[in-house]
Order: C-alpha cells, then structure tokens, then sequence
C-alpha cells in the first residue's frame, strides 16, 4: 500500500448486537481522540470501519460487498477511502479478508480495537496491519473517558461466552467469558450519567455470568452489580440483556421485585420449545425449566414483560418439534421477540449435524412462528392501553411538538406535548399499534 494522508473524518458502520453497537461508539470515541471527525450525513468519509457481525448466514459476503461498493464510491469521487474492517468477521476472518481485499488497510478484531489509533498510523505509512488479539480488559483500560451520550446509554460489562451452543460462533469469535471489574463499570456508568445518560443498559453476550468484587471486597454477581448502580445519581434506569437462562440466580430474581430503577424486562432466550432440540443445541434448560424459571420472575416484579430469541429449523428438528417451539410461545406470552432460520456457520458442532432442514421448511417455519410472536406482541401492546408509565424522551418526531421515547417495558411511545430529549414525561398510553403506541401527557 501507498502511504496516504492521514484521514480528517471517519464513518463506523456497525452490525449485529448492542455490544458491537457499543464497540462502534468506543471506536468513535478513540478516532475523535486523534482529531479525526465524524463524516457529515450523506457525505464520504475518509475512513471507514465496518464493524462486521459473524452470527448469521452471509456475513462475510455481505463485508466483501459493502468493500467492493466503498471502493467503487471511492474510484467515482476520485478518493478512494481507508477501509478499516472490524467486529466478529474480522475476528473469524482476518487473515482471509486481508488475502481477499487489497483494499482494507486494517483488519481488528473484536478485543482488539483499543489499538486502532496505532494501526491507522502505520496504515497512513502504507503499512497494513491485522490484530486478533483477545486481551479484553486490557482493551477496557486502554478506551479513553466516555463523551457527550444519548439518554440511552450501554455498558458492556461482560464479554465473550463459555456456553458452547453448538449452531453458535459467538464463544469463538468474543472469547472466553470475562467479567469487568466492578469499579471500572461504576466508574464508567458515572461517567456515561455524565455525559447525559438517564438509562444504562448492561451489555453482555452472556450478562448474567457477570461477577465481581464489590467496594468492600465481597464477591457479587449481577444483582449486586444494578444495586450499587442503582444508587448513581441521575441514573433513572436499569435494564440488562442477554442473559442464558442457567446464569438466573435468586438474587437476580430478587432484584427485580426490590430496585424499582431496574426496568420490569426481560429477555431471556429460549430458542426453542423442545427438549431434544434443546439438548442438541447444548442448551442447559429444558422448556419446564425455562417456564419454571419465568414463574418466578414474575412473581417478584408480576408486570414484567418478556422477551426472547428463537431458532427454526435447528438440524433435524420435526414438524412436532416445531409444534413445541409454538406452545412455549402461547405458553409464555412475550411482549417482543427475535426469531430466525437456523444458519451453519463455519466450524461449529451444528453445522455438520445430520438432518439440515431444506429452505422451504424453514421458511414455512419462521413464518408461522412470526405470525404467532407478532399476534402476542400486539396484544401486549393492546393491554398496556389505558396504563400510565414513565417514558424516556430519546428523540424528537417528524412534527413539531412530537417525541418519540421508550416505555418501562422497552415499548416505542409517542406524545405530543412539551419535552425534550432526555426527559422521563408521565404518560397516559391511549392507543397501541404492533410496534409502537401513542400516548398523552399526563398532568
Ligand atoms: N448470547 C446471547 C445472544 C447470542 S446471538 C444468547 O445466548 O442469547 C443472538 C441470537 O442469534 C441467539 O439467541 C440465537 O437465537 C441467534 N443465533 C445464534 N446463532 C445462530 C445461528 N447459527 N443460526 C440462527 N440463529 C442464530
Ligand atoms: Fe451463543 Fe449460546 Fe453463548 Fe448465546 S449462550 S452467545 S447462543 S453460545
Ligand atoms: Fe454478531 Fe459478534 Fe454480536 S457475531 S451478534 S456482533 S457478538
């Protein structure tokens, strides 16, 4: 590569989950450090980070595409941009993308990215530079202080994953688990209140394994962790995702009904109804189990709404194992829910299974799955007209007068009325739609 001057602004593209959400703000945080600027909308930007997702079918492909379409962009204006590739594809596939795309400069995985501003010194020398290195918190002590925040802020307290589902790349690409230090994360969520956070979600591939040393050197686990910050000034709400249903201790459960900041959700992935399935997907719960668990959930905090993932068409799942995956549904009720077809991905114990499912069988699957997952959210949202909640203005709507913000169980809220970006406004909900509801300010 040529040497180039060094860029003057910068665009990260990220996908996947909340925690590559998160990486993409630190990366952010770490360009704005050398004096490298957010692109305009709408204009080039003279570095691009794509910070890639692994979880599903296409990933990779999809980083070759938004490459070739950069490149294209790039040849057409006469200034082709640095491409940075980041996030879980970089982590599975650096070494590929590097061989593949002469034009990506930088290849940093995951755990990495605190070395970012190092590598684009040697990119802008013409040299380009891998880094798959999995020091996570030596990551976290290298990421300058926390800037100018929404009112909806993350933390990522925990990384990586022991669980070993077997359809899943998330433990080979994030690692072993790995818990932040209970002070650094006080300290971040201080920071983050700051800089005009009024709720913080805490991130984790697997965030009920969060444990740690408390401020008088008890060993504490999540629970402990939301109490203490429950007591930051200024930080009205708590919410935490994801969890695995093994990691619930009682504790937990427990926090739920005594820490009223701690908001009544929870997204607990199931993936499926079936205890076979359940077993070859190396889940540790049964669906007894998982309801059990519920049970309990709701009886300390009883409007807690719920939330989980699915998977259809798992290897050699049966039609009456489907059936199953559909009475856990009408069985629990969720507010919300994320649903897919099951994807092989590269080198994980599901993908050479015998009895992968054909296309048109998932299709069929997902679809009606949808279709039940979209009637209860809906009904979830018809039953929460005529409450009145709290809702955390996150942003102005396309009229005058219009805020968009969310309810305590994570619902899309609109009100007309005067507000501004970062306000908990009373709400009366008046009117519900499958994805967002209408309210009236109260008062
Ligand atoms: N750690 C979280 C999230 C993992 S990824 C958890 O365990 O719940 C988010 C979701 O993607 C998973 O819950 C699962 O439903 C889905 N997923 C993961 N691997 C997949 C695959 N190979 N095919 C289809 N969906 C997958
Ligand atoms: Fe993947 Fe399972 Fe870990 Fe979730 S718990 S990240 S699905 S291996
Ligand atoms: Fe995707 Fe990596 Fe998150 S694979 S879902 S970005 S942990």
């Amino acid at each position: 590569m040529k040497p180039t001057t060094p860029p003057k602004t910068y665009r990260v593209k990220s996908f996947g989950c909340q925690m590559n959400v998160y990486d993409g703000e630190r990366m952010a945080e770490l360009l704005a450090e050398k004096g490298i600027t957010p692109a305009p909308e709408g204009e080039d930007a003279d570095l691009v980070v794509l910070n890639t997702c692994h979880i599903r079918e296409k990933a990779a492909e999809k980083v070759y595409s938004d490459i070739g379409r950069l490149v294209k962009a790039g040849k057409e204006a006469g200034r082709e941009p640095m491409i940075a590739v980041a996030g879980c594809v970089a982590q599975a596939e650096g070494e590929e993308i590097m061989a593949r795309a002469p034009a990506v400069s930088m290849v940093v995985g995951p755990q990495a990215y605190h070395r970012l501003p190092e590598m684009l010194d040697k990119a802008v020398a013409g040299e380009r530079a891998t880094d798959t290195d999995m020091p996570p918190i030596a990551k976290f002590d290298a990421l300058p202080a926390r800037r100018k925040i929404g009112p909806a802020a993350f933390l990522t307290v925990q990384e990586g994953c022991d669980k070993f589902c077997t359809y899943c790349v998330v433990p080979y690409t994030r690692g072993a688990e790995i818990s932040r230090p209970f002070k650094d994360l006080v300290t971040e969520a201080q920071k983050l209140v700051e800089a005009g956070a009024r709720e913080i979600t805490l991130l984790g591939q697997n965030v009920s394994a969060w444990s740690g040393e408390d401020d008088k050197g008890r060993t504490t686990g999540l629970a402990g962790l939301i109490r203490v910050l429950a007591r930051v000034d200024g930080l009205e709400r708590i919410r935490y995702t994801t969890s695995h249903p093994a990691d619930m201790d009682d504790d937990l459960i427990a926090a739920h009904g005594d820490t009223p900041k701690l908001m009544p959700y929870l997204h607990l992935p199931v993936q499926s109804g079936n205890d076979r399935v359940l077993k070859a997907m190396n889940r540790s719960h049964t669906a007894e189990s998982y309801l059990r668990l519920l049970e309990r959930f709701r009886a300390a905090r009883p409007d807690l709404a719920l939330s989980g993932d699915f998977i259809v068409g798992f290897p050699g799942e049966t039609e009456a194992e489907f059936a199953d995956t559909l009475s856990i549904v009408d069985a629990v009720g969720y507010a919300q829910a994320y649903s897919f077809k099951y994807s092989p991905r590269p080198g994980t114990p599901a993908a050479s299974m015998d009895g992968q499912i054909a296309r048109d069988v998932m299709d069929d699957r997902l679809q009606r799955l949808q279709s039940a997952l979209n009637r209860d959210q809906l009904a979830f949202n018809q039953a929460s007209v005529g409450k009145t909640c709290q809702v955390l203005v996150e942003r102005k709507g396309k009229h005058e007068g219009q805020w968009l913000g969310k309810s305590p169980w994570l619902q899309s809220v609109w009100f007309e009325g005067d507000a501004a970006i970062g306000d908990l406004v009373e709400v009366e909900l008046v009117e519900s739609g499958p994805n967002s509801l209408a309210g009236v300010v109260k008062g």
